[in-house]
């Protein structure tokens, strides 16, 4: 039996295209192992922790090998129980809107909560850095109002899959798999339908082999 964490970006619930193609993933995925079980977090929802000055000051703390303060050990439990959490899955599914060319701001926040050393990153003795979140399959359905297609000078304002999948890749995920929806705005509503139809019947195909 796997644990599947399932991660929704996008505040638009039954609006947004990233979470009905990711749905559509965990729908087939479920029938394909029904004895899996799938764990929500609507990212939007969820209470995070801020990461400003207590908790920089207790990730620095370990940087530096300084004991932590009665402080710093409060608010150090709500981010490492994030991170225990995140690395208990055996399987990932994110459902991830394009925001000014990146990731929404608490998706960011999420990742600033995730990336830390000793946990889900180190450095090996060859100084290089390892991820320690290893072996786990990862799928991201993505969502665009515009379009950025490979080898077009668009590409370069995605940073939105480049971001996320670098800072996977950081922690150690190899085995990355997406479905992109685009344009979800700049081609109008019927274009946006049937992209998202093509993404859904895609996304399902490959829940199969997940
Ligand atoms: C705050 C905000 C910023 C956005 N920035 C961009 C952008 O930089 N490029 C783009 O193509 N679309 C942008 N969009 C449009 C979304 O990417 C698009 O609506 C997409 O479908 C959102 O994903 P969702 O349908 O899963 O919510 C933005 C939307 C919002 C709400």
């Amino acid at each position: 039996m796997s644990n599947v964490l399932y991660i929704k970006a996008s505040p638009r619930t039954g609006r947004s295209h990233s979470v009905a193609v990711a749905d559509a993933f965990v729908e087939s995925y479920c029938q394909a192992h029904p004895e899996d079980k799938i764990k929500t977090i609507d990212i939007f929802e969820r209470p995070l922790p801020a990461f400003d000055l207590p908790a920089v000051t207790a990730k620095y703390k370990i940087m530096h090998g300084t004991e932590h303060s009665q402080e710093d050990q409060r608010i150090w439990s709500q981010v490492i129980s994030i991170i225990e959490e995140f690395k208990s899955a055996d399987k990932y599914v994110m459902a991830v809107p394009m925001w000014n060319f990146s990731i929404p701001y608490r998706l960011k926040q999420y990742v600033d909560i995730l990336v830390q050393p000793g946990y889900t990153f180190s450095v090996n003795e060859g100084g290089n850095y390892e991820g320690l979140v290893k072996d786990k399959p990862v799928f991201i359905a993505y969502a665009r109002g515009g379009e950025y297609p490979a080898g077009t000078g668009k590409e370069a304002f995605d940073l939105q899959k480049k971001y996320l999948e670098l800072m996977l890749g950081f922690m150690g995920f190899r085995d990355i798999r997406s479905v992109t929806v685009e344009p979800t705005l700049a081609g109008g509503a019927d274009v946006a339908k049937q992209k998202r139809t093509a993404a859904i019947e895609e996304a399902r195909k490959m829940a199969k082999e997940f």
